[in-house]
């Protein structure tokens, strides 16, 4: 039976005839040790339901389909049994609240969307360039100096105003409980050594040149990075680590590891003494043992470092290093990795971002994206990315993001797929009133799948005011 719902249940065997389901109906819970951690039974019979699981999550699994089916089935469904359990273990969306800051009830009403469609790890990505959004203690003027800029120039739109935010500990602490209650951990994102400007226009000291700079004002890669050579910059690293790993319990610490320029690294004595002392032949290789002496530094607390798969090409990252979070990978190295025994987590720029128009990424394309490819078993997760360089307002940030991560949701929870693209977006369909009851805005349906006249205006359109020849020279320059 095709249920619409998203993701669709593993097993749904229908048991008698219509009865009665709605909001009054009484829901029991049993426990039912033997089943998988996130698996569950739900039985809907004589106008009541029936949850068999062996932990919250189970039950809080089964609770999410009650609540889609009790929505798409105007009062009455028919009796049946689902049997349901995810294919991944780890099934995320990625926030930027760096280059665009959204405060706490906005980021709790994403919070609850996902967690509708059984999504269990949202991927906080909190310091950048552009702004450093996570309160330190121990270095207070991250956030006071490096989570402000004076401006926004990004695709060349002049915002003419002062952007500035941060998440205080006690607000980080209350978003952490808040996911925990919806079976979602939190995996904090806290970039290096590239994307770094904030924090070295809050600290000098932890660039190469040591001089003074203001957070970025607009899209880019930039080359004032960490200095890796400098032991007292690598410390501070450690130091915020450790705030951060007291507010955030899970298993995973994101330490970013893409796009990070050598410009500065080239010139700077404290990184070519650093290269010598530890033999090593490049500027990748100086990357990757930094990234791996990070994340052995995690490990002694328990928790296991995500690094973006440019950190790999230094060939420094063994699988027990860190798990690779696949963006795009043109050399091919997380192929090598996952041959090795490395765990992947996919995020397909051009599946899988959602900062871009549907008309570059149709609803479409990203539910038939194989995220499994060549290292099937290699993959552990699959997440979609909402960067915000381009997010000027909340309403257009739910719109890029939704209906497209319930893609991401179903591929993450079912594996391959079980069901058409139409069934997949009558599911969708039907499932709209929950969104908007949430408070999440969707982009209307006849723009999920622009017809190809409407991609030729969209995309050219949107990436306007990015592609000027400065954009070219700072592209290219910094990635030398
Ligand atoms: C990335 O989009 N640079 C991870
Ligand atoms: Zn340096």
């Amino acid at each position: 039976m095709r249920l619409p719902l998203i993701p669709l249940p593993r097993e749904v065997v229908v048991t008698g005839p219509k009865t009665v389901l709605d909001g009054k109906s009484p829901v029991t819970v049993t426990d039912a040790p033997k089943l998988p951690e996130e698996a569950y039974e739900l039985t809907v019979r004589n106008g009541a339901a029936v949850i068999a699981a062996s932990s919250d999550a189970g039950v809080f699994y089964a609770d999410q389909t009650l609540q889609q089916l009790k929505s798409v089935c105007g009062g009455r469904c028919s009796e049946m049994v689902i049997r349901d359990a995810p294919e991944l273990p780890y099934r995320g969306f990625l926030i930027d609240s760096c280059r665009h800051f959204y405060g706490v009830e906005e980021i709790k009403r994403l919070i609850d969307a996902a967690a509708m469609f059984k999504l269990n790890r949202f991927h906080w990505h909190l310091t950048d360039d552009q702004g450093w959004r996570i309160e330190s203690k121990r270095y207070p003027l991250l956030t006071a100096v490096g989570g402000r800029r004076s401006n926004s120039l990004f695709g060349g739109v002049n915002e003419n105003r002062e952007h500035t935010g941060f998440f205080t500990q006690e607000q980080i602490r209350e978003i952490v409980a808040y996911c925990a209650a919806r079976c979602i951990e939190v995996v904090p994102e806290i970039e290096m050594p590239g994307h770094f400007t904030a924090a070295v226009a809050a600290y000098p000291f932890l660039g190469c040149t040591g001089e003074p700079m203001e957070p970025e004002q607009k899209e880019g890669i930039f080359p004032n990075v960490l200095c890796v050579g400098n032991d007292d910059a690598v410390a501070f690293v450690r130091n915020v680590l450790d705030e951060v790993t007291e507010l955030f319990p899970g298993m995973y610490i994101h330490i970013g590891g893409d796009e990070a320029p050598r410009t500065r690294w080239r010139h700077c004595e404290k990184c070519a003494a650093k290269m010598k002392r530890l033999g090593l032949q490049d500027f990748d290789a100086l990357q990757g043992s930094f990234m791996k002496e990070i994340a052995a530094y995690l490990k002694t607390k328990g928790r296991t470092a995500i690094t973006w798969n440019e950190s790999l090409k230094g060939n420094m990252l063994s699988p027990s290093d860190a798990a690779v979070q696949r963006w795009m990978d043109r050399k091919g190295l997380c192929l090598d990795f996952a041959e090795n025994g490395g765990r992947l987590i996919e995020s397909d720029f051009y599946h899988y971002y959602f900062d871009y128009p549907y008309g570059m990424t149709p609803l479409k394309k990203t539910f038939a994206y194989d995220p499994f490819g060549d290292c099937a078993d290699a993959v552990t997760g699959v997440e979609g990315a909402l960067w915000t360089e381009f997010v000027r307002t909340f309403d257009d940030l739910c719109e890029k993001l939704f209906p497209r991560l319930l893609a991401v949701a179903e591929r993450g929870w079912s594996g391959y797929p079980s069901r058409s693209y139409r069934d997949f977006t009558y599911a969708v369909h039907m499932l709209l009133p929950l969104l908007q009851a949430a408070g999440i805005p969707t982009l209307p349906p006849n723009r999920w799948d622009p017809d190809v006249r409407s991609r030729v205006r969209e995309v050219p359109a949107f990436f306007k005011g990015s592609l000027t020849p400065d954009f070219f020279r700072q592209a290219l320059g910094n990635i030398k």
